[in-house]
């Protein structure tokens, strides 16, 4: 098959090949062979492709996280009274494991999910990080009820745009920032109310005149929930009403904050944390209540693909450039790389 395989660290996305002749996984006892039709970036990848990352798998190993394609191969035994495979041959899947950069990757039954009616695999590989992340985030972990006003921080980026929709979806109105015109255009279209530049340092009066503005009560003073995946808790403390939950939920400045947490009493606000790759770990049972929540919300035409389109990164050539735009803060949503090119019928491989 063809492979994104990373023999030895490198200084940075541009410096990586693609190899031709990596050996194809074989169908397994345990796994599906997945066949790979699009395969989503990630800041982590950045970061492991030069050694950087928390999980650093033994060299040589194939980059990439996320994916979506279809079934090629079924595990071929099941564990003693096991139930049959959920998926088959030619179903359409989208997942995460390592090795999503190749033509073909090897795949536990617990890292797939089926992608939902009308999407394409653009958009659904995609999908497996942001939407739960800001599914489990606002709706598990801060709450979030009909009315509320919610500050979603780097909102057009790819947890930021999956927060707007859900807490649209919910029946509260976004406050937005980002940090360019075209960032603060896209996140009006995915439904945000209001959009806020925060690279202007005054933006946290910006938020509260808006919540003067257009708010009662104790909503004057600010919102509800801050969904802060950049690491903006203590100014967003500045714009936050009576019993506002704050949603820590990335660093993606850099720097990991340090609050003054009279401020968290003072205001009577809640602090609340996020690590949404470890539900799978010490909550099982609510992977798939967030799941069926996101597919709800999809199927009522209340969440869509979040797929990256200024630019289109076709073939696994191409995944040098993706990487490179992602990490030089240019895109929007979720930068995709189609392995394969479905719109064009043809095949990259
Ligand atoms: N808690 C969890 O379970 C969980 C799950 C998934 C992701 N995360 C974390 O959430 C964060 C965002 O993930 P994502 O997938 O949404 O990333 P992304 O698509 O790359 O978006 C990140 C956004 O952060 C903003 N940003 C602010 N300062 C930045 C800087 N110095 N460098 C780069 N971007 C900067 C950018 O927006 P502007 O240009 O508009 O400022 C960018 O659009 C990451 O830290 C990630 O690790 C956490």
């Amino acid at each position: 098959m063809r492979a994104i395989q990373v023999t030895e660290y490198v200084k940075g996305p541009l410096d990586l090949k693609v190899s031709d002749n990596v050996p194809t996984p074989r169908p397994s006892a345990t796994q599906y062979l997945i066949e790979i039709h699009s395969a989503g970036t990630n800041f982590f990848d950045l970061l492991q492709i030069q050694g950087k990352y928390q999980h650093q798998p033994a060299l040589p190993w194939i980059g990439g996280a996320e994916f979506a394609g279809t079934v090629a191969a079924v595990p071929s035994s099941r564990p003693q009274g096991g139930s049959n495979p959920k998926y088959q041959v030619g179903d359409r899947v989208f997942g995460a494991t390592q090795g999503a950069y190749a033509t073909h990757v090897l795949a536990g039954e617990d890292t797939l999910l089926r992608v939902p009616a009308g999407w394409s695999f653009e958009d659904a590989a995609g999908l497996f990080v942001t939407a739960p992340t800001a599914y489990g985030g606002l709706v598990h972990r801060a709450t979030v009820r009909s009315g509320e006003w919610v500050l979603v921080h780097a909102a057009a980026g790819g947890v930021g745009l999956s927060a707007v929709q859900i807490a649209k979806a919910m029946g509260a109105t976004v406050v937005a920032t980002a940090g360019t015109e075209r960032k603060r255009q896209i996140a009006r279209e995915f439904g945000a109310d209001y959009v806020v530049d925060y690279r202007d340092a005054a933006w946290p009066g910006e938020v509260k005149t808006l919540c003067a503005r257009h708010r009662t009560g104790d909503g004057r003073a600010g919102v509800d929930i801050v969904y802060d995946p950049v690491g903006m808790i203590e100014a967003s403390l500045k714009c936050v009403a009576w019993n506002a939950r704050l949603l820590v939920v990335g660093f993606a400045a850099g720097t990991i904050e340090k609050v003054a947490l009279n401020r968290v009493l003072l205001k009577n606000v809640s602090l609340v944390g996020l690590h949404w790759g470890q539900y799978a770990r010490f909550e099982k049972e609510t992977v798939g209540v967030v799941w069926q929540g996101i597919f709800d919300l999809v199927a009522q035409g209340k969440f869509r693909g979040i797929a990256f389109t200024d630019e289109s990164f076709v073939g696994l050539e191409s995944v040098p450039r993706a990487l490179q735009a992602l990490g030089g803060r240019e895109t929007w949503g979720k930068v995709v790389v189609k392995v394969i090119d479905d719109h064009a019928g043809q095949s990259k491989l």
